[in-house]
């Protein structure tokens, strides 16, 4: 994929489809150690370990209606082309953690892309799910918790307009902001 965002939706997706209620996700731009982190963590069913030990293989779905997953593979390919890696931790009953990280200037590192898209497309597909958003440069770091937000919004739905415009404004923001500290 072009963008690690899209992996990152891709990852989250899963813990969706795995009935998570909280999805968290960490994205940290270290540049002092050179390196790019993603994680992922949810409360949702958990990995059954027939499928968690061979889960880098492509041929190893859950799906019913296609028989090749590609999310997990696909991202590890990426992690292992960057001079990184993917782990996996899941406990059945208490949750998932997907772990990927690359070297952050290697040069074929594909960009971080939309953020700030991705997050919206995330909350307002999945309303009924807690989203918690940190985002780390360096040592400077924002976040964004749908929980949070829930309670100051009342009866306004995440998915209205302006709301959602406000999230979009929100991230993109403060990325920036931890930019220029740079
Ligand atoms: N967070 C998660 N919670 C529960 N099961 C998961 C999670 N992530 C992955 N899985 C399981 O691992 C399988 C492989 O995931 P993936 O590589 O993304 O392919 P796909 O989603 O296309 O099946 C899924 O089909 C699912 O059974
Ligand atoms: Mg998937």
């Amino acid at each position: 994929m072009k963008e690690l965002a899209y992996h990152i939706l891709d990852i989250a997706n899963n813990s969706v489809r795995g009935q998570a209620d909280t999805i968290t996700i960490i994205v940290n731009e270290d540049m002092i150690n050179n390196q790019l982190m993603m994680s992922i963590y949810d409360n949702g069913t958990g990995i059954k370990e027939k499928i968690l030990k061979t889960i880098k293989d492509p041929f190893t779905t859950s799906r019913t209606m296609r028989k090749v997953g590609l999310g997990i593979p696909f991202l590890n390919d990426t992690c292992l082309m960057c001079n990184g890696g993917l782990d996996i931790n899941s406990i059945i009953g208490e949750g998932t953690n997907v772990k990927a990280w690359m070297e952050y200037d290697h040069i074929d590192r594909p960009p971080l892309g939309n953020m700030s898209s991705t997050m919206t497309t995330l909350i307002t597909s999945e309303d009924n799910i807690d989203i918690i958003y940190k985002h780390i440069v360096n040592n400077e770091e924002f976040e964004l918790s749908t929980s949070e937000l829930k309670e100051i919004l009342g009866e306004v739905p995440l998915s209205q307009v302006e709301v959602v415009l406000w999230i979009k404004d929100y991230i993109n923001d403060n990325l920036k902001e931890l930019k220029n500290r740079l």
